[in-house]
């Protein structure tokens, strides 16, 4: 009996091994576009290393069930199962979200926009979300200038209701100072 548990134990040990392994893999092909540890170098494509473990299983579940617009993502995640999604989502939010402060003239101007419209919710500097909202200080600002516009746009599939509502209330000129004034944020 004793060692049927044994092999038994075993054989689970190696089934959780290869599991971690696989998300390892898994985890490696967003690389490309997300950066090494979810620290994305380039201007249009978000960091993800170290958001909301609830926040990441979220928005990739909203895509895979088209609850939400992407022009790529959708695509992307329509592949995995919702384990292997939840598993992704707790591989980047162990990694430590690493700003990629940007210096922009337009930063100064979205200041009181900011203080105005979007504190309350996403901290003076985007470092102090409430739960449901991803850290933006120091995330990509074209990026964000992007998600805004999505967000204002009525017919896109953005189902977070206040804060489509909130960037609907923009002005045109704000969205981005706006963007600007987070992504030049450090902390
Ligand atoms: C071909 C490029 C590409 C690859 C590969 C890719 N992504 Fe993305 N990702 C994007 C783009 C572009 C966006 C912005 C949304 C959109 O337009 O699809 C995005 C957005 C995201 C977001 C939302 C970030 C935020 O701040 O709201 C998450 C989470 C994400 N990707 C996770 C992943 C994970 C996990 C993988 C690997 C399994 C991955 N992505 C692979 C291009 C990519
Ligand atoms: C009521 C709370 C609330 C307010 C007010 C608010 N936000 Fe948000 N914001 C959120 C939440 C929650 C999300 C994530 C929503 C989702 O899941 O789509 C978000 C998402 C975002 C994103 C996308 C981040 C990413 O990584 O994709 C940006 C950019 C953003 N907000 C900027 C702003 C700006 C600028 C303002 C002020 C004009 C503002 N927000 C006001 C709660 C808020």
């Amino acid at each position: 009996m004793l060692k049927v548990i044994l092999a038994l134990t075993l054989i689970g040990l190696a089934g959780s091994a290869q599991a971690a392994l696989d998300i390892e893999v898994l985890a490696r092909t967003c690389n490309n576009c997300h950066g090494v540890n979810g620290v994305s170098v380039g201007a249009s494509m978000p960091s993800i290393g170290g958001l909301p473990r609830d926040y990441l299983k979220t928005v990739m579940k909203q895509w895979k069930y088209d609850e939400r617009g992407a022009a790529t993502m959708n695509r992307i995640v329509k592949g995995f199962t919702d384990d292997e999604i939840d598993a992704l989502a707790a591989h980047f939010a162990k990694k430590p979200w690493t700003p990629v402060p940007q210096k922009s003239p337009l930063a100064a101007k979205g200041k009181s926009v900011i203080s105005e419209n979007c504190e309350d919710c996403h901290g003076a500097t985007g470092s102090d979300p409430d739960e449901d909202a991803p850290k933006i200080n120091g995330q990509w600002a074209k990026y964000m200038e992007l998600e805004l516009e999505k967000y204002r746009e009525e017919e896109f599939k953005m189902p977070h209701r206040k804060m489509k509502k909130t960037a609907r209330k923009m002005k045109p000129a704000d969205v981005p100072a706006a963007a600007h004034y987070f992504g030049a944020q450090g902390k």
